[in-house]
């Protein structure tokens, strides 16, 4: 195992600063709203279960209350996140917005924002990177960890060739001259950087070629792990497919391991060994690609695989999962997908679902075993009125 990582929570702080100047925070928005709610003394949550609901407005009343006194509030992002990556692999982790991939993401690298207090363990390659020394940090974000982030012009300066700047990502990774030139000439050779991309500024290249040097950056180090958030954002389909395909090809090549965070479930079918499906910060199902895409048994999952079209049948009924998440601004100790699963009893507000073998993968569910065999269409057709 490279990386496994156990009971991860991050918890953003909210100040009033930030909800009065980070308006575009998806959570800043929450967060108004149930200011505004909180004055008129009842919160419109569209929750059915009378339980949950008295349980998520007390909580969330209490919050504000808190938010009124010391001018702060959190969001809960992760709330304990298990996950193993083995190496040699790529590890797709996907889920919708919000879910706190980027946050994961930035956890892993120890980058994440200041008003983020974070608790678990992360784990590479038996060392604990949340226990290290700061400097300590920068040597193994310099010499194991690469990272692919979804700007790229932004990590690449604009004052410097590109040439220059992989080079000197190579050397940072080494203390040993020769090696350092031999990682260079390996990633621009994997990544196929032509003389002219490398002899050139930044900003003359096309998105595709920056986001080439931006692979090539990262591979130049000879990273033990890649984290990769969003490779593909902001890229057409075709474009997207090709450096999916290119990725994967530089991870063999380079004997790397890989975790991607994104919503591009159709890519990853393709190039992903492993699967793993986010929901509300903490991970539901995980497991090899095939079995995830063929037998889905969470039923979010099973809404994710049966919302992918299917160019073979374009007249397949597309799945939606109804509902929107719970409130981030509180934290729980029950499933989090309660109020939109079609199945959930009063069992399942008990506990926090923990990860169980089913299958073939780990799912945390605790109908997993009734669920497994039900196949997406069956399971959410009737829910949504077909
Ligand atoms: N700096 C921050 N301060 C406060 N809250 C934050 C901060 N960054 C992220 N969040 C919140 O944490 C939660 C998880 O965010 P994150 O960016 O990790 O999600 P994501 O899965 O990457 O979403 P997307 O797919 O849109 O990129 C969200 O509710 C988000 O609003
Ligand atoms: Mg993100």
């Amino acid at each position: 195992m490279i990386l496994s990582i156990r009971d991860l929570e991050v918890k953003y702080k909210l100040s009033r600063y930030v909800v009065a100047h980070l308006k575009e925070q998806i959570n800043v928005e929450e967060l108004r709203r149930y200011l505004i709610f909180s004055e008129k003394g009842s919160f419109d949550l569209s929750i059915t279960n009378e339980k949950l609901r008295r349980k998520i407005s007390q909580q969330i009343m209490q919050e504000i209350e808190r938010f009124r006194k010391t001018g702060y509030m959190r969001v809960y992002a992760l709330n304990g996140v298990n996950l193993d990556v083995e190496k040699g692999k790529v590890l797709a982790v996907v889920g919708e917005s919000g879910c706190g991939k980027s946050t994961l993401a930035l956890a892993i690298l120890r980058i994440l924002p200041e008003n983020a207090e974070v608790t678990g363990e992360i784990i590479l390659d038996g060392e604990n990177l949340l226990a290290l020394d700061e400097e300590i940090m920068r040597l193994r974000r310099a010499r194991k960890l690469g990272y692919i982030g979804q700007g790229s012009y932004t990590y690449l300066n604009p004052l410097m060739d590109n040439a220059f700047q992989v080079l000197e990502s190579s050397l940072v990774a080494t203390d040993d001259f020769d090696k350092a030139v031999k990682f260079f000439i390996d990633a621009i050779k994997a990544a196929k950087l032509d003389s002219r991309i490398l002899f050139s500024f930044p900003r003359k290249l096309s998105g595709g070629e920056i986001r080439r040097v931006a692979f090539a950056l990262a591979l130049a180090k000879n990273p033990q792990l890649l984290v990769c958030d969003e490779p593909f954002r902001n890229l057409d389909v075709y474009l997207a497919k090709q450096l999916a395909y290119f990725l994967r090809e530089l991870v063999d090549q380079l004997k790397t391991t890989m975790v991607i965070f994104t919503h591009n479930l159709a890519l990853m079918a393709e190039i992903a060994d492993e699967i793993a499906v986010m929901y509300h910060g903490i991970i539901i199902e995980k497991g090899p690609t095939e079995k995830i895409f063929l037998e889905p048994v969470h039923p979010y999952t099973k809404g994710l695989i049966g919302a992918l079209p299917d160019p073979r049948n374009p007249k397949k009924k597309l799945i939606y999962v109804p509902g929107e998440p719970l409130p981030r601004i509180i934290s729980y100790d029950f499933c989090p997908f309660f109020n939109r699963c079609p199945v959930a009893e009063e069992s399942c507000l008990e506990s926090k679902p923990s990860q169980k073998k089913v299958n073939g993968r780990l799912v945390a569910c605790i109908k997993a075993e009734e669920l497994k065999c039900v196949p997406p269409e069956e399971f959410w057709g009737p829910h949504i009125g077909w």
